[in-house]
């Protein structure tokens, strides 16, 4: 057996963690949890201080139960890159204002691996981060050839696209399955092994690293045209006078060929409005146009608008112009629970309501910095309308009384998350996406 695998499998081999955030901290912690000494190296001072004070400042739920101080060495000193056998990239994978993806952060991680990579040591360096097919052998290989590394020989380099679902109840860092992708068999066999021993879950090795970045961006695509369908249905059925929500149960009873998605304001988060553009960037480049999926984003971009025009409508019916209304918005983290706004479309909803001139409020009870307000109560008694855009459990256990009781007069729910019949019941005007 090869030294480095001996070393994996008696957990000698030491770890290293680039970026300790929604993918990265998790990660080190099990990895320390399983008996691997691992160091995190993170840009930004004021994580490496709560990582090593033991603090989870992600608000999650794997890191409530499992972390503590100790397990993960934090720092911004990059050599600690020499000291490690494995290195994990988990640096974000954003898109520009103009939907164009943006590789500086992995550039960036993988320039100061090679600038501290000791040779001797053959570390595995393995991509976490969620990436386009090719983007390990065009951009990362070409990184280490530059700087004198080779493939095979120097390092090992692999993919292994987490699918970490933060506010997960049920799937966390520790039993969701994995693929792995290699340049060598070797690097194969030795991630492979890596990750068997720090998972409680299977480990499937792929034959390409092409075909490990293209399964994540697959999956990624994959819900966000399934959305995007259920989206298009709740604008067309709302037409029709058809509740999407209630059709969407009735497919469901078919026990075979049918997963339910569902309609709501927008889609958020570092991944679903982000990845498919990697690939149909990277398509573009190959002479491939990716009609399907960039239908797919167009739909969902225009979520937060269609919910302003639902508003919109319903206030003509109260004869109440939106430009000067008081509206709430509940909610700016991009789903339920955790306090995470990247890319959440209550921030778009917010630019569609300051385009008519409406009064503003906001309120987040995990966000209560960005908030205008500071309360569930302050906002609803400043407010004559309300859009609800997270489906935190505070605002799913609202009631008509509570709105009636601040004169509320109208109630868009942006997550479908209320009871309908008992709103339409109501005083109130209330309508969700597609009901
Ligand atoms: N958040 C999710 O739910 C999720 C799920 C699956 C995959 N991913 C993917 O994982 C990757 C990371 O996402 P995330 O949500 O953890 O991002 P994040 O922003 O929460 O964390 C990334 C961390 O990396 C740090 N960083 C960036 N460049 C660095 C560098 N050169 N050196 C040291 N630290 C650096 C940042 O300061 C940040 O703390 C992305 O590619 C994302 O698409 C995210």
């Amino acid at each position: 057996m090869h030294i480095l695998e001996q070393k994996i499998r008696d957990k000698s081999a030491k770890l290293g963690v680039i970026g300790l955030g929604y993918v990265g901290l998790p990660l080190a912690v099990l990895a320390s949890k399983k008996g691997y000494t691992t160091y995190g190296l993170e840009q930004v001072q004021g994580k490496v201080d709560k990582v090593n004070a033991g603090e989870n400042f992600l608000q999650d739920e794997f890191l409530e139960k499992h972390f503590s101080k100790g397990m993960v060495n934090a720092t911004t000193d990059p050599r600690i890159i020499s000291e490690a056998d494995i290195v994990l990239v988990c640096v974000p994978t954003p898109v520009d204002k103009l939907y164009q993806p943006d590789l500086t952060p992995v550039r960036n991680a993988i320039t100061t691996i090679t600038k501290n990579l000791n040779p001797k040591k053959q570390t595995i360096v393995v991509v976490e981060s969620t990436i386009n097919p090719g983007v390990c052998e065009e951009v990362v290989e070409p990184l280490f050839k530059e700087a004198g590394f080779e493939i095979g020989k120097d390092y090992e380099l692999s993919h292994c696209p987490e699918r970490i679902n933060p506010g997960d109840p049920k799937w966390n860092v520790s039993n969701i399955p994995r693929v792995v992708g290699s340049f060598t068999h070797k690097g194969t066999e030795q991630t492979v092994a890596f990750y068997e021993n720090i998972l409680d879950a299977p480990v499937r090795p792929m034959k390409s690293l092409r075909e490990a970045e293209a399964t994540k961006i697959m999956e990624n695509s994959f819900r966000d045209i399934n959305i995007a369908f259920v989206n298009e249905l709740a604008k067309s059925f709302t037409a029709l006078g058809i509740d999407v929500v209630d059709v969407i149960q009735g497919a469901s009873t078919k026990p075979f060929a049918f997963m339910p998605h569902w309609p709501s304001c927008g889609v958020g988060g570092h991944c679903i409005p982000v990845d498919p553009y990697y690939l149909i960037e990277r398509a573009k480049k190959s002479g491939f146009d990716h009609k399907f999926l960039k239908l797919a984003r167009e739909i969902n971009n225009s979520m937060p608008e269609y919910t302003v025009e639902i508003l919109q409508d319903m206030l003509n019916d109260l004869k109440l112009p939106l430009n000067g209304t008081n509206v709430a918005v509940l909610g700016l983290a991009y789903k339920a629970n955790v306090g995470d706004k990247r890319e959440s479309p209550s921030y778009k909803i917010i630019e569609h309501l300051k385009k008519h001139k409406a009064q503003i409020h906001t309120f987040d009870p995990f966000l209560l910095k960005e908030s205008t307000e500071k309360s569930l109560e302050d906002i609803l008694s400043k407010s004559q309308a309300v859009i609800i855009a997270t489906n935190h459990s505070l605002f799913t256990e609202l009631t008509p009384e509570t709105l009636e009781k601040h004169s509320v007069l109208a109630i868009v729910d942006g997550k479908n998350c209320l009871p309908k019949d008992i709103f339409e019941k109501s005083s109130l005007l209330y309508r969700g996406i597609g009901r």
